[in-house]
């Protein structure tokens, strides 16, 4: 079936060393965890690190973002062909504070994702509603329209490489984590949007990831809703023993 996936989006925090201390302390500790996927995303500089100190291990390492072309004159810019160079497996994609605080279009994100895929990497494609349009009804037009343009003239093959992560925006480091009730509902809606601009079978095995305030305390919670296939983990995966009690989720 699904593989739960346990991924940390480290966001702009930690030194290499801080870095390498930490996936060096998930390493002793998930070492033996084989029956979930476990990915981090560390900030570029220390991305090389990470990957080094994991290279035998279970646990992947992501990207945080990335540019859709593979060199030429992008002055700052990372492209996928150097993510996999460095021994990225995954890379992190439409995050909100991306589409937020850069004004990353659907479009945009959909070039990115098409490049990932072919370089053969796997993608965490990020979508959800922020608060004014979950409460003035308009949360299911929007991840409509984030899977559609996202995901634009992606084959269904394609899409063995591609994770998705509900994030809605108001529970991103807010403490707020939406209830397991509309986490559920929410992820039941993203799963029929698949059905519907794929097919059932491609619904099916998709991974569905919740992301916002996951913690330690409501992780088994939201790991118990059929449809939730894992958590993407802010705040909760910059330390090891939080991670770690996140990674070792309820099994049902
Ligand atoms: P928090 O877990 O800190 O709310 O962040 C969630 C997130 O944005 C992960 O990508």
């Amino acid at each position: 079936m699904r593989k739960p996936v346990i991924a940390g989006n480290w966001k702009l925090h930690k030194t290499v060393a801080e870095s390498i201390q930490l996936v060096e302390a998930l390493n002793r500790e998930a070492a033996g965890v084989s029956d979930i996927e476990i990915v981090v995303a560390p900030v570029y500089t220390a991305l090389q690190n990470v990957a080094e100190v994991l290279a035998e291990s279970n646990i992947a390492v992501a990207g945080q973002n990335c540019y859709p072309v593979n060199s030429g004159a992008f002055t700052g810019e990372v492209s996928p062909a150097l993510l996999k160079d460095i021994g990225c497996r995954y890379c992190i994609v439409g995050h909100s504070e991306r589409r937020q605080l850069f004004g990353e279009t659907d479009a945009f994100i959909n070039a990115k994702i098409k490049a990932l895929i072919s370089e053969g990497l796997g993608v965490i494609f990020c979508i959800g509603e922020t608060l004014e349009e979950r409460e003035s009804d308009q949360m299911y037009e929007v991840l409509t329209r984030q899977i559609r343009e996202g995901l634009k003239d992606i084959p269904a093959d394609a899409m063995q490489q591609v994770v998705i992560a509900y994030e809605p925006v108001w529970a991103i480091g807010t403490g707020k984590t939406a209830t397991n009730q509309q986490a559920a509902e929410a992820h039941a809606f993203i799963r029929g949007l698949l059905q519907g601009f794929y097919n059932e079978e491609l619904a099916g095995q998709t991974r569905i990831l919740y992301g916002g305030s996951v913690k330690p305390d409501n992780v088994d919670g939201l790991m118990a809703q059929e449809d939730i296939d894992g958590t993407l983990v802010g705040g909760a995966s910059l330390k090891a023993e939080d991670f770690v009690r996140i990674i070792n989720f309820k099994r049902g």
